[in-house]
Formats: C-alpha cells, sequence, structure tokens
C-alpha cells in the first residue's frame, strides 16, 4: 500500500525510488530527507537554534563528506593512516515543513551513520548524541514539530576534531542517507521484525518472523504476515488478531529456492497491520532461505554443498567520493569483484552502509558483518575506547538489530585485532564473552567471530572468549597448524595477504617475493617512486602474495576460506610508505577502479570466465630483461610469440598459478596464445606504445538515471595514435561538463598524488584516469569533453533519463 506523503521538505522535490526490497523498507512512508540542507564548516555558537539565521550557508544535498573537499596536508592531525585530509567541526540545519493533517501521525528521522559525535536538535529541541560514526540511529520528532506552516528546523552538530581517532580514512559529516518516516501511531517499530527459518529441506521451509508492534490506541490491532516469491506473488499468509507488543508467526514455504552465493533468490516477508480493515502500517523484510555451517574438518557448507569463502575485505570510502554514500558507487564495487571471482565481503571494521547489505543480499556474497576496531583500548589517542565504556552495548546491539535480517550475512565480527588480544590480557576473555552474549541475545544463528592477529594459543580472546569461530589474521605459514592449534574448532582466515601493488608498476625479478622492511630509510632506497611492484611479488612484513596465499586455503580443507586484505584501495593507511603517500596500497583493484594484474589471477582461478592476461606492458629499454607472466584458466599451455617469433610453450607444473618467460626486450609485439587439445583458446597482444596522442574516453554506462544522484564512471586512457595505451603516460587532463550533468570526482589511482578530488583536471596515471559524471534531477544529456596539451581530445555523451 502507498500512501500519499504528508510531509514536504521546504523548496525540496522526494525521489521516490521503487525498490526492490531492502531491509526495513517502508514503502511510501520512509522517504529521503537527503535534499537542500545547509552547511556551515567550523563551529557555530547556538547552531540549534531557530532564530540563527542559516541563510548564507553552504546548501547542499546528503550524503556529505566534508573531508574529500579538503587539502592534503603532511601535518593533517590525522596523519597518512588518516589519509593526511582535514577533520573539524561541521554544523548541518535543515528547515521542513510539516502539514496540519500530519497531526496525530508519529514522525521519525532516521540517520544511516553520522562520522562522528552527532548531536541532534529538533526546533531547538535537544536529541541526543552518537559518538561512533558508523552506527545507525533514529530519533522521535513527534511532539516537537510545529504542523501546519512551520517552519521546523533540524540542526547537527558533527564533530570529527580530536585526531586521530581512525587507522584510515573516516571521512566527515552526514555521510550516509537521512529519512523521515511517518507513520500511524499504530506500527511495526523501527527494525521492529526478526525473520528466521529454523527447518530447511528441499521440500519446505519454516519461516519464523516476529514482529514488534506498537500499538498506543484502544483499537486492536491485525497483523498479517505475507510471503512473496522474488516475483511478488504471494505463496502463504497467516493473521494473528488483536495484537499487541511483540507477536510470533511461524510460516511455511514449500519447495523453496535457496538463497546462495551463485543465485541470490529473494522472497519477502510483509507485514501489515490493520485495524477494522484499514491497514495502517506495511513493513517489507528480506528473506534468503539457506542453511551453512563452519565445519572443524572441511571448513564452509553452503545449501549442502562445500564451498570456500573467496572473500576480500573492504573499508567504506569510495575513492574520490570519500565517504558519500553512493549506491551505484558500492554496486560498481560489488560487480567488479563479482566479475574477480569474489564470494564475500568483510566490512572492515565498522558496520556498513545499509545500502552495501541491501546489494550483497541481492548480488550474493557471504558477509562477515564487523561491529569494532577497538574495544577498551587504543588504537588511535582519540578513537573508539574514549567511547567503549558508555556505547559499546548500545553500538553492538544496534547492529545486530539493524542487520540481522540480511540473508547474505553469516558471521558476525565482534572485533578486529583489538589490544587485548595480546599478552594474555584477561580482557581479551572476558570482553569477549560480554560481547558474544550480546549477540546472542539478539541473534542465534549465526557464528560470532573476532579478528585475531595473535593467533596463538596465549590469546585469551580465541581461548576463553566463547567464540563459535576462530578468526585468524595473517600467519600464513603456521595455515596448516590451525587447525592442530585450536582441535575442535571451525576456523576462517578473516584476514590475508596484504600484498602491495601500484597499478602498472613491475619489479623484476618477478618470482622474487619483496616482503617489505619495517624501517623507513630501507623503504625509500627499495623503492624511491614510492611505488609497489604490480607482479604479485610485494607483501608487507607480515603479508603473503596472493598466489601462495591461495595456495594455503586451497589445499587445507579445514579453512573455511579468507577475506583478503582488500579488494579495493581506499584512501588512508599508505604501508609501506610514509608521506606524501596517502592512499593504500593493498587492493587488488586500485583506488580509480582499475585492476591490477592479480585481479587477473583471482579471475582465473575462481571463475569460469576464458582468462589469458599477460602483462607488463611492453615498453622498456633495449636489451633489459623483462619477465612476461601470463594468467589463465580453461587451457592447457600458452605459448608466447616476440615480433612472431616463439619463445617458448609453457605450461602450469604442479600447482603453478602462472607461467612466465624471460625476455631481452625488443619493441614490438607480444602476442599470446592459450591453447587447449591443441584448438585456440584466446589469443592477448601487448605492443610497445608509440608517442602519447590522444586521449580516450569509456563510460561504464551511456545511459543513467536523472535522479541527481547516478554516475557514469568514465575510464581516461591516454593512447597512441594505433590506439594503444601509453603505459608511462602522465599528461595532465582537463574536464568540462556541460547539459545535464555535472563532475562528481576525478582520481588515477596514484597513491602518491596529492591533486584534488573534486577537482575538474586530473593527471593520467600509468596512463589512466577516471572521471565520475552525476546526474542532474532532470532527464536529458551530459556532455563531456576531455583535452589536453598536445593531445586529440575527445567527447562522450551521456543520456540521463
Ligand atoms: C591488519 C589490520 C588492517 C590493516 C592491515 C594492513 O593488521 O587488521 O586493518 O591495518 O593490517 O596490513
Amino acid at each position: 500500500m502507498t500512501r500519499k506523503l504528508n510531509i514536504i521538505p521546504a523548496g525540496c522535490f522526494i525521489f521516490l525510488a521503487a525498490f526492490l526490497c531492502f531491509a526495513n523498507s517502508r514503502p511510501g512512508k520512509r522517504v529521503s530527507f537527503n535534499q537542500d540542507w545547509r552547511f556551515q564548516l567550523g563551529d557555530v555558537s547556538d547552531g540549534q537554534d531557530t532564530s540563527l539565521n542559516d541563510s548564507q550557508w553552504r546548501r547542499l544535498d546528503l550524503p556529505h563528506d566534508w573531508s574529500i573537499e579538503g587539502e592534503f596536508s603532511e601535518k593533517a592531525p590525522s596523519g597518512t593512516g588518516g589519509g593526511a585530509l582535514p577533520g573539524g567541526v561541521g554544523w548541518y540545519r535543515k528547515t521542513f515543513t510539516v502539514p496540519l493533517t500530519a497531526k496525530g501521525k508519529s514522525i521519525f528521522i532516521e540517520f544511516d551513520g553520522v562520522y562522528r559525535n552527532s548531536e541532534v536538535w529538533i526546533n531547538s529541541h535537544y536529541l541526543g548524541k552518537r559518538p561512533y560514526g558508523y552506527s545507525s540511529f533514529v530519533y522521535e520528532l513527534t511532539s516537537h514539530l510545529i504542523y501546519g506552516g512551520g517552519p521546523n528546523i533540524i540542526a547537527v552538530k558533527v564533530d570529527n576534531s580530536q585526531q586521530p581517532n581512525s587507522r584510515w580514512y573516516s571521512g566527515s559529516g552526514i555521510y550516509r542517507n537521512v529519512w523521515l518516516t511517518t507513520l500511524d501511531p499504530v506500527h511495526i517499530e523501527h527494525w521492529g521484525t526478526y525473520v528466521t527459518t529454523p527447518e530447511v529441506s528441499s521440500e519446505s521451509a519454516t519461516v519464523v518472523i516476529q514482529a514488534r508492534v506498537q500499538n498506543g490506541s484502544k483499537t486492536p490491532v491485525n497483523l498479517t504476515t505475507i510471503i512473496e516469491d522474488a516475483n511478488g506473488r504471494d505463496l502463504t499468509r497467516s493473521t494473528e488478531n488483536g495484537v499487541r507488543a511483540t507477536v510470533s508467526q511461524t510460516l511455511k514455504v514449500s519447495a523453496p529456492v535457496l538463497w546462495s552465493d551463485e543465485r541470490p533468490y529473494l522472497y519477502k516477508v510483509v507485514s501489515q497491520l490493520d485495524q477494522g480493515g484499514k491497514i495502517v502500517d506495511r513493513y517489507e523484510t528480506p528473506l534468503g532461505i539457506r542453511t551453512f555451517k563452519f565445519d572443524v574438518e572441511k571448513g564452509f557448507f553452503l545449501n549442502g554443498k562445500s564451498l570456500k569463502i573467496r572473500g576480500v575485505c573492504n573499508h567504506h570510502d569510495l575513492g574520490s567520493l570519500g565517504a558519500a554514500v553512493n549506491t551505484r558507487a558500492i554496486e560498481r564495487q560489488l560487480e567488479m569483484l563479482k566479475a574477480m571471482g569474489v564470494n564475500g565481503i568483510r566490512t572492515s571494521h565498522n558496520p556498513p552502509a545499509p545500502e552495501l547489505l541491501d546489494l550483497t543480499d541481492r548480488m550474493g556474497f557471504i558477509v562477515m558483518d564487523e561491529a569494532f576496531d577497538v574495544w577498551k583500548i587504543q588504537k588511535t589517542k582519540y578513537d573508539y575506547h574514549l567511547d567503549w565504556d558508555e556505547w559499546h552495548k548500545r553500538d553492538l546491539e544496534d547492529m545486530v538489530l539493524r542487520d540481522r535480517n540480511h540473508p547474505s550475512i553469516f558471521i558476525w565480527s565482534i572485533g578486529n585485532e583489538v589490544m587485548e588480544q595480546w599478552n594474555n590480557n584477561p580482557a581479551g576473555g572476558t570482553i569477549t564473552k560480554e560481547l558474544t552474549a550480546i549477540v546472542r541475545n539478539l541473534d542465534r544463528t549465526r557464528p560470532i567471530t573476532s579478528a585475531t592477529n595473535g593467533v596463538s594459543r596465549d590469546n585469551k580472546v580465541i581461548m576463553e572468549g566463547d567464540l563459535d569461530l576462530v578468526g585468524t589474521n595473517y600467519h600464513h605459514a603456521q595455515l596448516p597448524e590451525f587447525a592442530k592449534m585450536f582441535p575442535g574448532r571451525a576456523i576462517i582466515g578473516a584476514e590475508t595477504n596484504s600484498s602491495l601493488h601500484t597499478r602498472g608498476s613491475y619489479a623484476m625479478p618477478s618470482d622474487e617475493i619483496r616482503r617489505w622492511p619495517r624501517k623507513e630509510e630501507d623503504i625509500l632506497k627499495l623503492s624511491p617512486t614510492y611505488e609497489c611492484s604490480a607482479y604479485d611479488n610485494s607483501t608487507a612484513p607480515w603479508g603473503s602474495a596472493h598466489e601462495e596465499q591461495w595456495k594455503l586455503v586451497k589445499n587445507n580443507a579445514f579453512f573455511s576460506g579468507m577475506y583478503i586484505w582488500t579488494g579495493w584501495d581506499y584512501i588512508g593507511e599508505p604501508t609501506p610508505f610514509p608521506w606524501p603517500a596517502v592512499s593504500s596500497y593493498f587492493g587488488i583493484i586500485d583506488l580509480a577502479g582499475f585492476p591490477k594484474d592479480p585481479f587477473y589471477f583471482y579471475q582465473s582461478e575462481w571463475t569460469n570466465t576464458p582468462v589469458l592476461h599477460v602483462f607488463p606492458h611492453w615498453n622498456w629499454k633495449a636489451g633489459e630483461t623483462i619477465d612476461v607472466v601470463a594468467y589463465y584458466n580453461n587451457a592447457d599451455e600458452v605459448e608466447l610469440f616476440l615480433n612472431d617469433r616463439s619463445q617458448g610453450t609453457k605450461r602450469k607444473q604442479g600447482d603453478d598459478m602462472h607461467v612466465f618467460w624471460r625476455l631481452k626486450f625488443e619493441p614490438g609485439v607480444l602476442k599470446a596464445v592459450s591453447r587447449k587439445n591443441g584448438q585456440v583458446v584466446l589469443t592477448r597482444e601487448v605492443r610497445t606504445a608509440a608517442q602519447a596522442s590522444q586521449i580516450v574516453l569509456i563510460p561504464d554506462r551511456k545511459t543513467i538515471k536523472a535522479d541527481g544522484v547516478d554516475l557514469s564512471f568514465v575510464t581516461v586512457k591516454i593512447v597512441d595514435r594505433y590506439g594503444t595505451l601509453v603505459p608511462l603516460a602522465d599528461n595532465l587532463v582537463r574536464f568540462e561538463v556541460s547539459g545535464d550533468g555535472a563532475i562528481a570526482g576525478v582520481d588515477n589511482g596514484n597513491q602518491i598524488s596529492h591533486e584534488s578530488f573534486k577537482g575538474k583536471q586530473r593527471k593520467a596515471f600509468h596512463g589512466m584516469a577516471l572521471v565520475i559524471v552525476q546526474s542532474k534531477q532532470k532527464p536529458g544529456r551530459i556532455y563531456l569533453k576531455a583535452t589536453a596539451d598536445n593531445l586529440a581530445s575527445a567527447s562522450v555523451v551521456i543520456n540521463a533519463r
């Protein structure tokens, strides 16, 4: 049922998307409250005061991250760990009206996340504070609103001034979505359903739905629960009359289609409240039916079948968009990871944006939902340890209450490498026990882990903490021993690898792994250019190369799988380098979204997509010795030709996962041919590029939604006159956008670039750059032009519909 909106934010258009079932959705009654806010950077005295004149404040739409708009500085208190970008204090205000007809309704404002220390006022009345920047929270506005005319003013103070408070880039501000929900006083409570499937077989699934009903009225209310299939057809329903408080209903789905990473089939549970036949609330909850277990000897099983978790860890920033949530940007990340063969995501090290979990439900990822990076003992001076005592119970409960209906969540993680894990600290055991009890009180359908780096029997988090699943980080050399170390326990690689790569950079020999030294001067001696090799031969001192790690995981059945550190590069933590490096090297995909070579390694191992990836580029000095590597699958062998002369045919031997040739460089064409049973499967060429001569623009989508939110990610390539990428090109490219769109961000994946992410120009890095184009709320055409000195320019048209 859709109801007419009765709240009109002043001067703003409300966009109502026809979503698939998203968690906690309430079509028609929960609307975006993102538009037309006022923002002021810096503290304001009495910023909550309704009489304050904010007409000179900047006008913007949420989600918003002010840090990403700032300048990189060596002196930034966040440090390079936090991305060397500014924090500070900011104020947001929004003026809106509420019609008289809304009187008698219950009205709520929901914040998906504000980084950090948010304080909220409605019409000068204080609603409350939330220190943790990753928690979602709600305030009721009902009794403080002015109905009919108004105006009403919401004011939000955000304080991210105490730095450092994070080991990675956090962003600052109301960086996630805000919602306004208008309900009858009789309604399903916020996060008010809990759906479980205690019995699942191929014949039927038992679905238990608990709903918390708010009924302050004297009239009895009836709850009808309906299960719909993925096409919206009613499968079954059940009604309970005269309900109050919590109701539990049990329904059956016959011959259920199971949710899996390969086929993420979603049902929908609709909880409908009526009073005397009039429907007063309709609340939708996604439902995925699946069984799984973590077996001590055989690892993870999904729907009865053994499955390795091939996961990645990611932080929440979206590259040049900063922390500001954008559903398409998250979807693009997940699409690329799917194409690589990834089937798992760890939301390191905090509860993610709800949109991420809606997408993982729909796209089929096995998610580890993580609560904290620190408990009581600090990692950085002003981090969450300061809020621990007062807030940890509430924040953990809120994560589980918000997220427990997502079928894509399979594991709760209560912490990452918390300091309590070291030195036999008894708090490791006691806090773990406290946290597991908090989680179990709200959900017993998923195992609880804590990601631990102290992979030893001295670690009280593991040994005394009452965890269901041992979560190991790193220590790959001991991996085969983990089963003996923790007999009778199921084990997951909560974090692995920490390989380091710069896209397009190669250090030879390719078959010698560089574990980076810990001392700065040694690091800079090894790489004065602040680059790490993309040959899969470069790792953090504690890390492992992709191939060596995957072999271990593949060959040890007890090990349920791994979450690689990381899928994408992120802002901050530029290990192993100091300033001027400001973003990470760990990603398999760079910050701009361009795959580094190991992407194809995984694609060849983890998918059936035919792969033949040959690298590096072919622009070297005459006579230099160059290692040419090929990742391939679906074939027996690869033959390599240099300027039509065969350099030999190679087959992977033993448990090899690639082949390589060591050649003397001469300019020309490298050609690789993969064959199966003598038949050609794929052919790839790598050519020596001539001088840079033109720009090429390749949008990921040429038609986007005209909703003011949707994005087209446009790859910029510098090519020679034959169209070959110029691998070392670093031309400065300028962008002009006209028509019905704007530039949302620019990037190139270079970890030491200090160019603005919000600029209108970007240098190419290893021949490539990215410009992100965003629609306006108007259908039409978006014209993008790219120019650079001495290069032919390029243009592209993107349609906004
Ligand atoms: C881990 C940590 C991650 C990240 C990583 C870098 O120890 O859990 O957050 O810092 O190291 O290698």
